[in-house]
């Protein structure tokens, strides 16, 4: 999808390039659903979507996953309104099925510093599941922490810029954007 650098404005920012369009995005979604298909092959699979910014990719990516699945939310949050973590991760939404003995994938936009997942992995481990996987459609490796978690199917490793769209938000704005772009770094200083 060609989209300028001047159609959308906000509050003075201007969004960056297209860095992932979404036709890119569908397709990589494809390819990692028929990977989670072959690997979980006669399992039983709860996809687990991280509300509110994994929504978009897990509408894509489940279209894909050939299985036994089943789906439920639980909503995290670390960040508040700015762009950085505050380190603090509190659920706010919680899971509604029984997760013993099953097999769960994490789905998720993105993992930064790895906080909030490896805080994921941990609370969702109470519950007893079989397996706790991570499918994240985009990862920043080189934020991660040495405990943040770590991305067992990625979509497509970004650096470190603050990426939106395709369900990423800076400050609630964004999330419709049909392609991952992001916020140029002299804005981000401004915020
Ligand atoms: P982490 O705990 O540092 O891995 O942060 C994970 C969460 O922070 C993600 O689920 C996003 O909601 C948010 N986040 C991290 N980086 C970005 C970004 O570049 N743009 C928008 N949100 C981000
Ligand atoms: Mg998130």
């Amino acid at each position: 999808m060609a989209v300028s650098k001047d159609d959308i404005k906000v509050k003075g920012m201007t969004v960056g390039k297209v860095l992932f369009t979404e036709e890119q995005i569908i397709e990589r979604a494809t390819e990692l659903g028929r990977q989670i298909t072959e690997d979980y092959a006669g399992k039983q699979l709860i996809v687990l979507g991280m509300i509110k910014g994994a929504v978009l990719w897990m509408s894509e990516l489940v279209k894909h996953i050939d299985l036994d699945v089943k789906l439920d939310f639980i909503a995290a949050s670390s960040y508040g309104s700015s762009t950085t973590s505050s380190g603090v991760v509190k659920v706010k939404k919680d899971v509604e099925m029984d997760l013993y003995k099953k097999d769960v994938l994490i789905v998720e936009d993105i993992v930064d510093t790895g906080t909030t997942l490896a805080f994921m992995q941990k609370y969702l481990a109470e519950r007893g599941p079989s397996s706790v996987k991570i499918c994240s459609m985009l990862d920043k490796p080189s934020r991660r922490t040495e405990n943040g978690a770590r991305v067992d199917y990625t979509g497509f490793q970004v650096e470190d810029l603050f990426v939106i769209g395709y369900g990423l938000d800076y400050d609630e704005k964004f999330r419709n954007l049909p392609y991952v772009s992001y916020l140029e770094p002299e804005d981000v200083d401004k915020l």
